[in-house]
C-alpha cells in the first residue's frame, strides 16, 4: 500500500461535504489503490458536527481510510495537503444572486489560500467548488504566490455533467457514447454548454438536435439546474455537487479517455481570447496529474458570443473584488 494521500475538505460539515467524504473515503476520488488521511476544516460552531460525521467515517471502516482529523485552523488543516477540496462557502438561497455572495464569501478564500501557500504538499491540487467558485479560486489563488497558478482550479464539473444527462435524455443515448462536450466560462447562469464541438456516435451533437432545442431549452435548462434544484429541494444541489467533484479530482489525477475531453475552470492563458489570468471554464484533457486546453477549436459567431458573455461576467467579478482589496 502507498503512503496515503492528505485530503483537506472545507465546509466538512454542511450538506456537500456529507455526500462528498464517504467516496473520498471509499476511495473514489483517487482509485482504490491510494489510501487517504482526511483533513476535515470547519468554523469553531460547526467542530461538533464534524466530529458526528468523523464517527461516522470511523464506523464505516473503510480499508483507505488513514485517519481523519477535525480542524478550525486553516494553517493546519492544509499543512501537508495533496488535495484541497475547498466547499465551504455560504450557500446561495432563495432570491439571492451570486454577485452578493462575493463579498461574503471572499473573506474565506484570502486566508485559506495563504494557508495552502504556507504548509501544501509541492503536489498540491485544489478544486473550489464553493460559490462564487471560479472568482473565490482566484482568490485563494492570488494569496498563494509560491504554488504555480494552474494548481488552482473551480469545479464547472456538475455543469459538464448535467450537460451530458440533459443531452443523453433528449438523444436517448447513454452519457457514455456523448464525447468532447464543453462548459465554457463561469459556474453561472452564463455559462456555456457547447454541443458543436460534442460528438454523439462520432458525429457532431449540434446536428443531431433542433436549433431550437438546443438555444431555448438545452442551454437554459443546464446553464439554470442550479436555482431550479434550489427552488424544487430548498436547498443548493448537495450530492450531484459531491458527484462532480469526485468526477474532476479524479480525471485530473487518472487523465482523460482518448478521444475525449472534460470541463474544468482553470487560469486562462489567453487561448480562446478569453482574459487571461481568470478562472473559466474550458475543454481541457489531463494525464499524469497534469491538465491541458483543448488547442484549435473553431469558434462559430453563435458560440463567440455566450464565451464573451460569460468571460465579461468573470472579469467583473475579478474587478469586483479587487475593488474590495481581495486580489
Ligand atoms: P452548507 O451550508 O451545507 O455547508 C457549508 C459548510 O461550510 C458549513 O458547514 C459551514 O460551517 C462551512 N464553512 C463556512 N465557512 C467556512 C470556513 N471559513 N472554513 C471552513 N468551513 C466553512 O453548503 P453546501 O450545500 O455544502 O454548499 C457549499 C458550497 O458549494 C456553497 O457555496 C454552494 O453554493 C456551492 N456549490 C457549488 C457547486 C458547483 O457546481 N461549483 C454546486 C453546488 C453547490
Ligand atoms: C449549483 O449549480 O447547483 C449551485 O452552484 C447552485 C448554487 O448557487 O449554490
Amino acid at each position: 500500500m502507498s503512503t496515503p494521500v492528505t485530503v483537506t475538505v472545507t465546509g466538512a460539515a454542511g450538506q456537500i461535504g456529507y455526500a462528498l467524504l464517504f467516496r473520498i473515503a471509499s476511495g473514489q476520488l483517487l482509485g482504490s489503490d491510494t489510501p487517504v488521511k482526511l483533513n476535515l476544516l470547519e468554523i469553531p460552531q460547526a467542530v461538533k458536527a464534524a466530529e458526528g460525521t468523523a464517527m461516522e467515517l470511523s464506523d464505516g471502516a473503510f480499508p483507505l481510510l488513514a485517519g481523519v482529523e477535525i480542524f478550525d485552523d486553516a494553517t493546519k488543516a492544509f499543512d501537508g495537503v495533496n488535495v484541497a477540496l475547498l466547499v465551504g462557502a455560504r450557500p446561495r438561497t432563495k432570491g439571492m444572486e451570486r454577485g452578493d455572495l462575493l463579498e461574503a464569501n471572499g473573506g474565506i478564500f484570502a486566508p485559506q489560500g495563504k494557508a495552502i501557500n504556507a504548509g501544501a504538499a509541492d503536489d498540491v491540487k485544489v478544486l473550489v467548488v464553493g460559490n462564487p467558485a471560479n472568482t473565490n479560486a482566484l482568490i485563494a489563488q492570488s494569496a498563494a504566490p509560491d504554488v504555480p497558478a494552474e494548481r488552482f482550479t473551480a469545479m464547472t464539473r456538475l455543469d459538464h455533467n448535467r450537460a451530458l444527462a440533459q443531452l443523453s435524455q433528449k438523444l436517448g443515448v447513454p452519457v457514455s457514447e456523448i464525447k468532447k462536450l464543453t462548459i465554457w466560462g463561469n459556474h453561472s447562469a452564463t455559462q456555456y454548454p457547447d454541443l458543436f464541438h460534442a460528438e454523439v456516435g462520432g458525429k457532431i451533437a449540434a446536428e443531431q438536435v433542433e436549433e431550437s432545442w438546443l438555444k431555448d431549452t438545452f442551454i437554459p435548462t443546464v446553464a439554470k439546474r442550479g436555482a431550479a434544484i434550489i427552488e424544487a429541494r430548498g436547498a443548493s444541489s448537495a450530492a450531484s455537487a459531491a458527484s462532480a467533484a469526485i468526477d474532476h479530482v479524479y480525471t485530473w489525477v487518472n487523465g482523460t479517455a482518448e478521444g475525449d475531453w472534460t470541463s474544468m475552470a482553470v487560469p486562462s492563458d489567453g487561448s480562446y481570447g478569453v482574459a487571461e489570468g481568470i478562472i473559466s471554464s474550458f475543454p481541457v484533457t489531463t494525464k499524469g496529474g497534469k491538465y491541458e486546453i483543448v488547442q484549435g477549436l473553431e469558434i462559430d459567431a453563435f458560440s463567440r458570443e455566450k464565451i464573451d458573455a460569460s468571460v465579461a461576467e468573470l472579469v467583473e467579478e475579478r474587478e469586483a473584488v479587487k475593488g474590495l482589496g481581495l486580489i
